[in-house]
């Protein structure tokens, strides 16, 4: 059996196998940490630095940091939701983010997100950056208005080689999101569904199919993110 760690969460006793993340550990002791880069079977980046938590007094990534024995972890203190509750908003003013008409409304993270920490509105100015929408590929459109550059469709959509279907264009400030045309080609309507599935944002829309989930009935419309996760003990915020 692995090596069984203790450490606390805003006080609260927890239990950790030795290898385990700070995320994961929190997750299986039913804490929610907000993540928008990471996913479950994926190798975590720490690219979006939304998951930070406090150990002892340093800011660090929640996604790739090991528990260690003893650590005394923070994770809802004014800072920390201060500092979240930024990269939120910055997200939003740097990109072009009209929920009302996107097809992922209700199943967007970063929405999600920013309705649980409560930002009505960002406090920093809107950036209005003229991007395009992409409708080249076959079966998947692309909004780059509002992708927030996690690569997780980079990391997690591959080809039956293992080659990434998705890529990187360009550098600095105008990097965007690629699809191979040739790699692409043969995707499968699952693959497309998985691609626009492992998107936490609407950059990445199945076409065809749209609104088949009417707007108030989908995923976050009905429970906000991280209350599958969160027991009761979880703090208001
Ligand atoms: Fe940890 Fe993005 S979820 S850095």
């Amino acid at each position: 059996m692995s090596k069984v760690l203790n450490f606390t969460i805003d006080g609260v006793i927890c239990m950790a196998e030795k290898g385990q993340t700070i995320l994961n550990a929190a997750t299986a002791n039913k804490i929610y940490i907000p993540t928008l880069c990471n996913l479950p079977g994926l190798k975590p980046r720490g690219s979006c630095r939304v998951c930070n938590v406090k150990v002892n007094g340093k800011f660090l990534t929640a996604c790739t940091t090991p528990v260690a024995e003893g650590m005394e972890i923070e994770n809802n203190s004014e800072d920390i939701i201060d500092i979240r509750k930024s990269i939120i908003e910055l997200l939003l003013v740097e990109g072009n983010h009209y929920c009302p008409y996107c097809e992922k409304s209700g199943n967007c993270d970063l929405q999600a997100i920013a309705y649980k920490y409560n930002i009505p509105a960002p406090r920093f100015p809107y950036q209005f950056p003229d991007r395009d929408i992409e409708a080249t590929n076959g079966k998947l459109l692309k909004d780059h208005n509002r992708c927030i550059l996690c690569k997780r469709c980079i990391r997690g959509i591959k080809d039956e080689d293992g080659k990434s279907i998705f890529a990187f264009k360009r550098r600095g400030h105008k990097v965007i999101i690629n699809i191979d045309t040739r790699l692409s080609a043969n995707m499968t309507d699952e693959m497309a569904q998985e691609a626009m599935d492992i998107c936490p944002v609407g950059a990445i829309i199945k076409k065809e199919i749209g609104f088949k989930v009417p707007i108030g009935e989908r995923k976050y419309d009905k429970e906000p993110i991280g209350s599958d996760i969160e027991e009761i003990k979880a703090t208001t915020i």
